[in-house]
């Protein structure tokens, strides 16, 4: 049967209708649809803002007409990209970071990442960069992050895509609470210096295998050293500190450091480490005809256990589009 509906985040809306208005819909029944906003209603923000504060996370526009602005804001976002000071939205004082995300931008669009998921989640990166340079001691981090090698930077904002992405499949979230993922990505792997390092994503592997006493060490250790490093009230506090130290505790043999059971995880340290492990492993492997959808499947046995189930199967929405 031809869908009908497109399901919408209510915080999307705005951008989309200023891209090309449409009538807007609740949903009030399993086939009961009530337009609430003609698409030639100058006062739509208004209504969005009354239904957004009686806690309504989701409405409707027609199928088709979803179909023509999505290509008419992908058509836009095109048009920006070829312009090639445009590539990244990042700040161009943060010179390793924006060459890191102009090196992803193909990716992340061949991942199944939609555009506006794509604009969100650079303003929300954009918006954790501005707030960390006001502080003197993630200012230093900050200069740090931007002087790593590229492997670490672009694993960082890869995985903030994703999780952003993945949550986006859920109900349950707030924009504070991407903002926190979003700074767990980006200093996840602060701590390590070298690709070899950030490419390991289990101790039981031929990647960590292959390291020097040292660089084991540092991975081995990296998780805590980086949570100790971002305690700050200004990084998001504890539950940036928890992300970090969780993000590889991968529920297969050699996840590190091994502390938490895949049936206690909650469900943001679940995305997140979801998040990461897809993204190392996507960069790390020449992945055959942008075929991400085969790496996440790949996975399968590895997240399909207890709390990392609902993650995972975000994940397979995003980037298998299932
Ligand atoms: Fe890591």
């Amino acid at each position: 049967m031809k869908k009908e509906y497109a399901k919408l985040n209510i915080d999307d809306i705005s951008e989309l209708f200023k891209e090309e208005p449409f009538d807007i819909f609740i949903r009030l029944g399993d086939s009961k649809f009530v337009k609430i906003i003609n698409f030639n209603d100058n006062a739509f923000e208004v209504t969005l803002e009354n239904y957004q504060r009686r806690g309504v996370n989701y409405l409707y526009c027609k199928y088709d007409k979803y179909q023509q602005v999505l290509s008419s804001l992908e058509r836009k976002i095109d048009d920006a990209l070829e312009d090639a000071n445009s590539a990244t939205s990042i700040d161009e004082s943060f010179s390793g970071l924006s060459n890191s995300m102009m090196g992803l931008k193909g990716m992340i669009t061949n991942i199944g990442i939609t555009p506006v998921t794509q604009k969100k989640t650079e303003n929300l990166v954009n918006a954790t960069l501005k707030e960390s340079e006001k502080d003197t001691k993630l200012e230093v981090l900050l200069e740090l992050l931007d002087q790593k090698p590229g492997f670490i930077s672009k694993q960082g904002l890869l995985t903030s895509y994703l999780v952003v992405s993945m949550i986006d499949e859920m109900d349950w979230t707030t924009e504070a609470v991407k903002k926190k993922l979003v700074t767990a990505s980006l200093f996840q792997n602060i701590t390590l210096d070298t690709d070899e390092q950030a490419m390991v994503t289990l101790t039981a592997s031929e990647d960590f295998n292959k390291l020097d006493d040292y660089s084991k060490d540092l991975v081995k250790n990296h998780p805590h050293l980086g949570a100790e490093l971002v305690h700050s009230p200004g990084f998001g506090g504890e539950e940036v500190q928890k992300l970090i130290k969780n993000h590889h505790e991968v529920p297969v043999m050699g996840g590190f450091p091994g502390r938490v059971s895949a049936h206690n995880i909650s469900i943001m340290d679940s995305c997140f480490i979801i998040a990461s492990h897809f993204a190392t492993t996507a960069l790390k492997k020449e992945v055959i005809r942008n075929n991400y959808a085969i790496v996440a499947q790949s996975l399968n046995e590895d997240f399909s256990v207890g709390g990392f189930k609902r993650g995972y199967q975000a994940l397979l929405k995003v980037v298998a589009n299932r």
